[in-house]
This record gives structure tokens, sequence and C-alpha cells, in this order.
């Protein structure tokens, strides 16, 4: 029986009938029917077939999980997410993402101009919306309209700079105002902790984002000043997506827990952190993580004796990746297996071809890792000899 690799990708989300693939949910129709259907209609494809249960799916496992995780530890601060919007930006999806998490109060992140323009139009009033990224005065003012028009709106200052553009845009927005709006101000801190893998560069202490803590003395004093610091409501932390690995980000939240509770002390209410790595091979679960987020929260607040800080998370592909199949026509097979008929030897051959096919004949699930190696190893040298001219 064909399995498409269901096993490793699939998650119960699809199923195999008669050899195709079918989608494990209302009439469980098949992917083959779906694709006769549609090109029957005109379109060829390649097509892209969306599944928006498939994101209501993820939202409310990420919601449930931290509930349950929440219960387990009876942790008082409440649980948030924002979808990061540079993860997909497109109409087709985000509208889907919007209707189907109406029950969540789930709110989106910008991290530029136009992300902006798409959180505010798209957020339902009161979900949060979360600001990111390099912002100039223009980006800023829009945050002070959306503030304006009800949102509930976090700008995070990546750098003293943008908080100087806050104080200004503030003065001139609600100078004369007898009803002065000014959105939630948020922090992101450069963390001591980094990541790992491809994204680690977006934290560490030498990362271009985020206040040091010096910066972030300096943040509260201007914020104080300017009698701003009731709007400081959040740290933010990101030490690099798809985070294949838990204990860097157990050591960064450490970190953004203890600067959490120095700073509730002085006035911040809740902590964001983000953020939840989902690449495959990542080895810890969703459980996992929010045991983890929650038990640290908790342990830092008690053993600084400040309250649980409201947790935000800005999960993105564990959102999103899941929801769409791509579907291609095969125009052509390109292949990498070689079967042993194609094999020209000859009855006496070289010492490398000759341990290659040795290499070829016994490997096995046990030495197969070891094998490749020492296969690649052959091929390189035979590759040389060829250039060389020897072979
Ligand atoms: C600030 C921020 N939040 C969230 C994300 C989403 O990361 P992931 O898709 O791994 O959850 C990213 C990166 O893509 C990011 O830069």
């Amino acid at each position: 029986m064909k399995r498409f690799g269901l096993d490793i990708w699939g998650d119960d989300n699809f199923f195999i009938k008669d050899d195709t693939v079918n989608i494990n949910y209302g009439n469980r129709p098949s992917l083959l029917q779906i694709t006769r259907e549609i090109r029957e209609k005109g379109y060829k494809g390649p097509l892209l077939l969306r599944f928006p249960h498939l994101i209501e799916k993820q939202i409310s496992t990420l919601f449930d999980t931290f509930e349950h995780a929440k219960k387990e530890f009876d942790y008082q601060g409440n649980f948030h997410a924002v979808f990061p919007l540079k993860v997909n930006q497109f109409p087709n999806f985000i509208h889907a993402l919007v209707d189907v998490s109406k029950n969540y109060n789930y709110g989106l992140e910008a991290g530029s101009k136009a992300e902006l323009i798409i959180a505010i139009s798209q957020t339902p009033l009161g979900a949060p919306i979360t600001v990111n990224g390099f912002k100039d005065k223009e980006m800023i003012s829009l945050c002070f309209i959306a503030a304006k028009m009800g949102h509930n709106i976090t700008v995070t200052i990546e750098g003293l700079g943008e908080l100087e553009t806050i104080i200004r845009v503030d003065r001139e927005f609600n100078g004369k105002s007898e009803t002065p709006v000014t959105p939630k101000i948020g922090v992101r801190i450069r963390l001591h902790s980094s990541g790992i893998g491809v994204w680690a560069k977006s934290g560490g202490y030498s990362s271009k984002f985020g206040l040091t803590s010096t910066e972030l003395l300096e943040a509260y004093e201007m914020l104080k000043k300017h009698s701003l610091l009731d709007r400081l409501w959040m740290i933010h932390f990101h030490i690099g997506s798809q985070m294949g690995d838990i204990a860097p980000l157990k050591k960064a939240l450490r970190e953004a827990g203890n600067i959490y509770a120095e700073l509730k002390k002085r006035g911040a209410l809740a902590v964001e952190y983000s953020q939840h790595g989902s690449s495959i091979e990542r080895n810890y679960s969703l459980n996992e993580f929010a045991n983890d987020v929650v038990y640290l929260m908790q342990e830092i607040s008690k053993s600084k004796g400040v309250a649980e800080p409201d947790i935000f998370t800005e999960s993105g592909r564990y959102i999103a990746a899941s929801h769409s199949v791509l579907v291609a026509p095969v125009l052509e097979l390109f292949s990498q297996e070689y079967h042993k008929k194609a094999l020209r030897l000859k009855e006496e051959n070289p010492p490398l071809i000759q341990e290659l096919y040795d290499l070829f004949d016994t490997i096995n699930r046990k030495n197969a890792r070891e094998y490749l190696h020492d296969a690649l190893d052959h091929m390189e040298s035979l590759l040389t000899l060829f250039d060389l001219g020897y072979i």
C-alpha cells in the first residue's frame, strides 16, 4: 500500500484509502478527486489547496495546551497568542485564520509598515496586535491611530531611538487632547542567551536587535520622566525561529523571567516571550514547551515575590505550515535511484570501485550511516582521480 510518508507529516490530518490520500475531515474527500474536479474546470495547476480546519486545529491545540499547563501549575497569569504576519501574509490565509480564531482572542504580529496595515484592518477590536521590527515616525504614528481606533496594540521598541520617537509622537498626538490615547509599549530585550540553528544570531549579546540591560534602565527612566511608565507593559524576546532544541529556550526564559521580575517591581505588567520553534525535527513537544514556560515563569515570580506574568507567544510556522497542500503536475521523472542492473561492472575492477560495490552489497540498517559516509568518501576520491586524468 502507498503511504506517501503520511506517518512523518500527516498528523492524522490525512489517511489513505484505495491508494489515494484523503482528508480526515467532513465528508473525507480524496485529494485526487478534488484535484480532478478543479482541473475539469480548466485550472491546470500547480494548485495550492488550503484547509482552514487545520489552522483551527493548530490554534486550538496551542491554546488548549497552555490552558492545561496553567491549570496543572495553578498559574495566575493569562495566555495570549498572535500570529506573526511575516510567516504568511496572503489574504486567503489571513482571512481564514481570522475567521477560525474568533473564539480565542487571537491577534496578529506586524514587523513592517505593510504588515501593520494588514494587522489594523484584519484584527478584531480587542484582540492583541503586537508591533516589532524597526519603526520610523510614520509607523509609530500608525500605531497611535490604531490605538485611537480602539485596537489593543503594543509597540515593542527595538532601540532607544524608537522610544524617543514614541515620546515625540505622543506629544504631537495627545498634546491638546482631553482624552489622550497611547498604545501600550513593549521592550525587546537583548538577552545574553542565544539560540541555535539558522536564526541563532537573532539573539545573544551581539545580536542587532533589542535593548541591553543598561539601555533598558535608560528606557525606564525616559518613560518615567515623560509619564508613560503606565504604558510599559511587555517585555519581548526572540532567540530565533525553528528552535530544534528546548535547552537554549529554557535558558533564555530564565534570563527573561528575571528581567521581567526586576521590571515588574518598577512597573512592567506582562512579559511576552517568543517563541516556539516549529521545525519538524524538533526534539520537544508543545506540551513540554508549555509546561516549561509556565513552570519557569511561576518559579521566578515566586522567588522574586512578583505576580505571575501574562504569557504571549508568536508561533508562526506551527500555526501555518501544515494547513495547505501543493499539488503539482508531474512533467518528467528524474531519479537518483540507481538499480543494480545499471551497474556496468567488469570482471575485474579498480580497488575503489570494488570497495564501493562491496559497501553496496553489504549495507544494512545497522551500518547504513557508516557505509554511506564511506561511500561518499570513495566517490570523492574517484571524482578527484577523474579530474586528474587517472581514470
Ligand atoms: C519576531 C518573530 N516572531 C515570530 C516568528 C515566527 O517563528 P516560528 O515560525 O518559528 O514560530 C519570527 C520568525 O519568523 C520572528 O522573527
